[in-house]
């Protein structure tokens, strides 16, 4: 049965004492309570090595923010998915929507990506959604199904299956404005019936699909609730313990 998860992307946020500082926190925190879902947290590269020291990784897992599409050699200020995973991390979120805006990340790309860090032996958690044009004129659905036919459907079922899948929708990525529980949850569910039709019914059903856009303390119970929302991708709300821990207990 697919998990429920809720993982931070501190994104470029934090010098690595403040990380480190952080991921205890989290940890402290966390330590003899019951959660009903895993918890990830997603740090700068430099971070991933002291993160995974400081927590314990069985309760919370340590995601790379992107990793570099060749396996090794000349491309400086590069970082592989083989480096990631000797740090300890086990997870590397791919295709986040500024990774593909602002660095101009094509799902060719994303697709070498994805199959160096499966390579790796890391869980990608790979991040799809519309811009707010491509929703106001209908084409959020066709947009969402390119990204994931694009970038995953070559895989073969085994390696497809170990992939969690990240719903953000650009226009309320940091802008306050979250999909209502119902966008979420119509678009999550079109989302299981499209890997289904690719590659059946039980790996769509196992398949860990996340929320992420604005979610807060406020209303991740309500998106949670959702049947095809199986937990959340959280920017500004997984950058202090005081924020993040009432999203893992909204679960
Ligand atoms: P916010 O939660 O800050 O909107 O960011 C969401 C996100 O991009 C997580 O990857």
């Amino acid at each position: 049965m697919r998990k429920n998860i809720v993982a931070g992307n501190w994104k470029m946020n934090k010098s690595l004492q403040e990380g480190i500082a952080l991921a205890r926190e989290l940890n402290e925190a966390l330590k003899g309570k019951t959660v009903h879902c895993k918890v990830i947290i997603g740090t700068p590269y430099i971070h991933l090595s002291s993160a995974v020291s400081s927590v314990d990784t069985d309760r919370i897992g340590v995601a790379a923010q992107n990793c570099a599409d060749k396996e090794s050699g000349a491309y400086t200020g590069e970082v592989s998915a083989s480096m990631i995973a000797s740090t300890g991390a086990r997870y590397v979120i791919l295709g986040h929507s500024e990774r593909r805006a602002y660095y101009h990340e094509t799902p060719e790309i994303l697709k070498e990506k994805v199959k160096l860090a499966l390579t790796a032996g890391l869980t990608p958690i790979f991040c799809i959604g519309e811009v707010l044009e491509e929703r106001e004129s209908g084409k959020h659905f066709d947009t969402v199904k390119s990204q994931i036919e694009a970038s995953l459907f070559d895989l073969s079922p085994e390696d497809f299956a170990k992939l969690i899948l990240a719903y953000e929708p650009v226009w309320a990525i940091g802008t306050g404005r979250t999909a209502s529980p119902a966008q979420a949850q119509e678009m999550h569910a079109f989302i299981r019936r499209t890997l289904a039709a690719k590659y059946g019914e039980e790996i769509a059903d196992n398949t860990s699909i996340l929320y992420g856009g604005s979610a807060n303390a406020g209303n991740a119970k309500e998106l949670f609730s959702n049947p095809d929302v199986d937990g959340g991708l959280i920017g500004g709300a997984s950058l202090s313990a005081d924020k993040f821990m009432p999203i893992i207990e909204a679960f």
